[in-house]
């Protein structure tokens, strides 16, 4: 009672305090009622999220649909709410009575915005719309704030017949790119042209590069080997038979379109070309008709920041003035706008605020860094990064060329090589330091997400299915540095680090003496055409930690001289040059903790490594070529005696290099993590320290050695073996740590595991005991897992395993042997895809044993995908056990009459289901046969009608 009155009062007060009242004052006068509203409404609002969203990822998996915008932004909206308003909630529910009067406004009008919300996500016209055909890609981007009308005119221009060339124009970070992304995407959708083409053109043109990256475009190839002008030839014959629009973004060089093969777009052809510039000089050249891409208005700047920092922070009181004062600063860029929002995102003190303008304000008008406007402003997100760990591993994004996609990976191992990350006990939890440090400089839009348009990934597609299962994120995910923020980097950032970045510029030669700037710290000359290095050459860099030569492919000589005033160096990258010899000199650089040699297939001498005390990475992925040379051999023995080494990556020509290495690695390979790799180098996969990827090798009569502590083995393509673990012909076995084994492509493969009375069995099945994951993928050949002839099934072969996939083995006409039963007593997964002659999951024995039970404890998810042939999975009358099975997936079974899972009965008779059961998935297609498939139990079907679910086979 007493809590109430109080309650009433300081209600009352609240009114008196100052601040707006709001509806609800007046119905609920107490505070704890308002704030349980409060958590109940964000309740319901989580629960409409949830709801949309897998109804929406449910229709994007359908194919041919796109989810709304405003569903979209209602999501994002809805996630922020969510995240601002939790630790709100949960202030609030602890404060003081005496305060709670002021709150009690600021508790109602949240509850109004969330009710807003949950009102606005109704969307009676439907969550997603049809997708347009589109006859191309369609490239990610961020939507248009603004600017309609500079897109609306360039439109005119590609759909009328007047203009030809168009050239885009303004300065950096104005938006060019954006705005023809878009206008990219909205052309997949036109008919008036056959082809759309994107181009990006990097600083310095490249004719050669250009000419490929176009053909690649219309999928033709020119020759490599030919003259830029014949290439020029080929390419308009090519050009000449479709109407395109080419788009040239960020041209920055004067170029003629006959030089590099584009013919001339006009009223006869009805092609058009647009360039995008910030030079208007280039784009008059051109002769292009000029578009200016002109700033934001004030209002638009406003909208786009909002979008950005999110609407939350118009709700802190007395923000909104600096806020307009902060986004006047940004000067209409889009560019700047993003990232000096990204970079306040999250920040609900106003103080903060007023002290990011001061310091904003002091950067605009600061002389130094004038040559360009934009610069000034990225600037001031950079200096709000938090730590100079951040700072630095920033400031490396730059040391790669222009508009180079980095994968994540690859780029979080140069900063540990770097040493930017550091103090951290182990790679991996460096690792994951990386992955935070690139999260916080993506949400800063100082690093872009790069999803599409890289190579790698197309290569992996056919693997996803194995990740997917597995429980591990896949996709190559990669980054990319906006060219305005990596200038603003390396002009306005990186001299007050002593940084030095030409990367990508077509250099032929080493900066002359002048040249080498006094005494870098850091130098990259990543990726031009540097030759050699001049006889004699001894350049005085007593500072230079870093030198990075890599990606200069005809590279080849580098004099002993080179070196010897360069002592302090840690990290040495000669990656991808053709470099044949390493000068002796390398064994003075005693603080080297780094060396990258990955794809120097031209090596052959390695100078004696044993100083080398601080190596801590020796990468050798890719080259060396021939092992067998013994100067090689014989130094990566006293490296792998080197105390700090910490990984080291290798790749061997044949089986015979690789076994002589394993068998001298041996005795101190324990605590050094490697990928090694055998045959057709390859990307590795890196899921454990230790892994072993033999590729397209001719398994002859020949014992691969494993390295006792070998945790995944890959076996891609390889040929002549007819079981993949058979002890004399395949593996010598040491390997009892093996975790994961995944073969794909093996033509001859007949089994996985061989036996006869006579081999002793035990060591083959040492290996497979510890063995978690299986991965039988694209085996023409395979027939069954384990293959006894007279021999007994070993007892604790597959014992542990948890996961096993079989994809594409029109081999196989039944899986798992009723004898094994004991080994698969820790399955939990099972994937059988798209396996033509797959009759049965459990092979029935011949005799009456047919009602029999196959039990499987741990049992979670069941896929059976594609398997035309599958007309039972245990027998007629067989039973599975499997109370654990939380997912079951069933597509494109047709032939399938039974599921055979055992279902308990209650005391009234009636069946209940597993408990953890989560849904049955099937697609739309399989309605009418799951009208027809048979249950043990009458009313089953009846029961399983909620977990129902139609979604397609994920993988395909
Ligand atoms: C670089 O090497 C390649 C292949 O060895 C050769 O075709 C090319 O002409 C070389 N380039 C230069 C600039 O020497
Ligand atoms: C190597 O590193 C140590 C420790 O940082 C330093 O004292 C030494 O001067 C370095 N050696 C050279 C040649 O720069
Ligand atoms: C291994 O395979 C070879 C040839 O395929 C066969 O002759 C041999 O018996 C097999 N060895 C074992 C241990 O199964």
């Amino acid at each position: 009672m007493a809590a109430e009155i109080v309650g009433a009062i300081f209600g009352a007060l609240s009114c008196i305090c100052g601040t707006p009242t709001c509806n609800c004052i007046d119905q609920h006068r107490n505070f704890n009622d308002d704030v349980d509203e409060l958590g109940r409404k964000l309740d319901s609002l989580t629960s409409q999220k949830q709801d949309i969203e897998s109804r929406t990822k449910e229709a994007e998996a359908r194919g041919g649909q796109m989810v709304r915008q405003q569903v979209q932004e209602w999501l994002k909206q809805a996630e922020e709410i969510n995240a601002k308003l939790r630790p709100f909630l949960a202030r609030v529910q602890g404060v003081k009575w005496y305060k709670r009067a002021c709150l009690d406004s600021l508790v109602c009008r949240k509850i109004n915005m969330v009710k807003e919300m949950l009102d606005k996500g109704s969307f009676p016209e439907g969550l997603v719309i049809e997708r347009a055909p589109t006859h191309g890609n369609i490239i990610p981007t961020e939507n248009l704030v603004g600017q309609i009308s500079t897109k609306e005119e360039i439109w005119r221009y590609l759909m009328g017949d007047d203009v030809g060339m168009i050239g885009v124009c303004g300065i950096g970070g104005v938006g060019k790119t954006t705005i023809m992304k878009n206008l990219h995407n909205d052309l997949q959708r036109e008919t008036r042209f056959e082809k759309v083409i994107w181009v990006t053109v990097s600083y310095p043109l490249n004719v050669f590069k250009l000419q490929k990256k176009i053909a690649d475009a219309m999928g033709q190839r020119l020759r490599d080997d030919e003259e830029v002008m014949m290439r020029a030839a080929s390419l308009m014959e090519i050009m000449r038979r479709v109407r395109y629009v080419i788009i040239l973004d960020d041209v920055c060089q004067k170029f003629s379109l006959k030089e590099v093969g584009i013919p001339d777009p006009n009223v006869q052809n009805g092609c058009k070309v647009v360039v995008t510039s910030r030079s208007i000089e280039v784009c008059s050249y051109l002769r292009c008709k000029i578009v200016e891409v002109k700033p934001l208005s004030q209002e638009e700047s406003l909208k786009l920041f909002l979008d950005t920092v999110g609407d939350g922070v118009l709700q802190v009181p007395g923000l909104e003035e600096i806020l307009k004062l902060i986004v006047e600063e940004c000067a209409g860029l889009p560019l700047a706008i993003v990232v000096i929002a990204g970079s306040m995102r999250g920040v609900d003190d106003v103080n903060v605020w007023r002290n990011a303008l001061t310091e904003l304000r002091v950067r605009v008008s600061s002389v130094k860094d004038s040559n360009d406007e934009i610069f000034k402003r990225l600037r001031f997100s950079f200096d709000r990064l938090d730590s100079l760990e951040v700072k630095s591993c920033f400031l490396y994004c730059s040391f790669f060329r222009e508009d180079y996609v980095f994968s994540k990976r690859e780029l979080i191992e140069c900063w540990i090589d770097e040493g930017l990350i550091d103090g951290l006990p182990s790679r991996k939890a460096a690792s994951d330091r990386g992955h935070a440090i690139i999260d916080r400089l993506e949400k800063n839009f100082l690093l872009e997400k790069d999803n599409f348009g890289s190579p790698e990934k197309a290569t992996f597609r056919s693997l996803r299915p194995f990740i997917s299962l597995g429980g591990y994120s896949f996709g190559i995910p990669s980054a990319k540095m906006h060219d305005v923020v990596r200038d603003m980097a390396i002009i306005s950032i990186g001299p007050e680090f002593g940084y030095v970045i030409k990367a990508g510029m077509n250099l032929v030669e080493l900066p002359d003496g002048h040249g080498w700037v006094k005494d870098p710290k850091k130098l990259s000359l990543m990726a031009n055409n540097i030759l050699k290095v001049p006889p004699s050459l001894s350049p005085k860099c007593l500072s230079l930690s870093t030198l990075i030569l890599s990606s200069n492919p005809n590279l080849s000589e580098i004099p002993e001289s080179f070196f010897g005033e360069m002592l302090a160096l840690k990290v040495l990258d000669l990656s991808n040059t053709a470099i044949e010899t390493l000068p002796n000199s390398i064994s003075k650089l005693e603080n080297l903790s780094a060396l990258r040699l990955q794809h120097c297939m031209k090596l052959k001498y390695l100078p004696s490594l044993a100083n080398l005390r601080e190596l801590k990475k020796l990468d050798l992925h890719k080259a060396v070529c021939c092992l067998r040379e013994t100067t090689i051999i014989r130094n990566l023995e006293e490296v792998a005696r080197l105390k700090k080494l910490e990984t080291l990556e290798c790749q061997f020509d044949g089986i015979q290099d690789f076994n002589h290495f394993v068998n001298k690695f041996k005795d101190f390979q324990s605590a050094i993590a490697y990928s090694l790799g055998v045959g057709t180098a390859r990307d590795m996969m890196r899921w454990s320290k230790y892994e072993l990827v033999i590729t397209e090798c001719e398994i002859w009569e020949e014992c691969v050695v494993l390295p006792n502590n070998l945790e995944d083995l890959w076996i891609i393509g390889g040929r002549n073996m007819r079981s993949s673990l058979n002890r004399t012909v395949m593996f010598e076995m040491e390997a009892n740590e093996l975790r994961r084994c995944f073969i794909w492509k093996s033509e001859e493969i007949e089994c996985m595991v061989e036996l006869d009375s006579s081999s002793s069995s035990s060591l083959c099945c040492l290996v497979l005991d510890k063995l978690k994951m299986l991965h039988l993928h694209s085996l023409p050949k395979l027939c069954e897992l384990v293959r006894v002839e007279g021999a007994a099934t070993p007892p604790h072969i597959f014992s542990n395993l948890k996961i096993l996939i079989i994809i594409d083995c029109p081999g196989m006409s039944k899986l798992l042997p009723l004898d094994l039963q004991q080994a698969f007593q820790n399955l939990e997964e099972i994937e059988v895809g798209n396996c033509k002659h797959m009759e049965e999951i459990i092979a029935s024995s011949d005799s009456d044993a047919s009602s029999d039970k196959f039990t499987f404890p741990k049992l979670r998810i069941l896929h059976l995908a594609d398997l035309p042939q599958l007309k039972s999975i245990y027998s007629a009358k067989g039973v599975m056990v499997c109370d654990s099975i939380e997912e079951i997936g069933i597509w494109g079974c047709r032939e399938l009459k039974r599921i055979p899972v055992q279902l308990r009965l209650l005391d009234n008779g009636q069946p209940s289901l597993p408990p953890r059961l989560r849904e049955i998935k099937m697609d739309e297609e399989s309605k009418e046969w799951w009208e027809s498939v048979e249950w043990d139990y009458p009313n089953a079907k009846n029961l399983l009608k909620p977990f129902l679910k139609y979604s397609t086979y994920p993988w395909v």
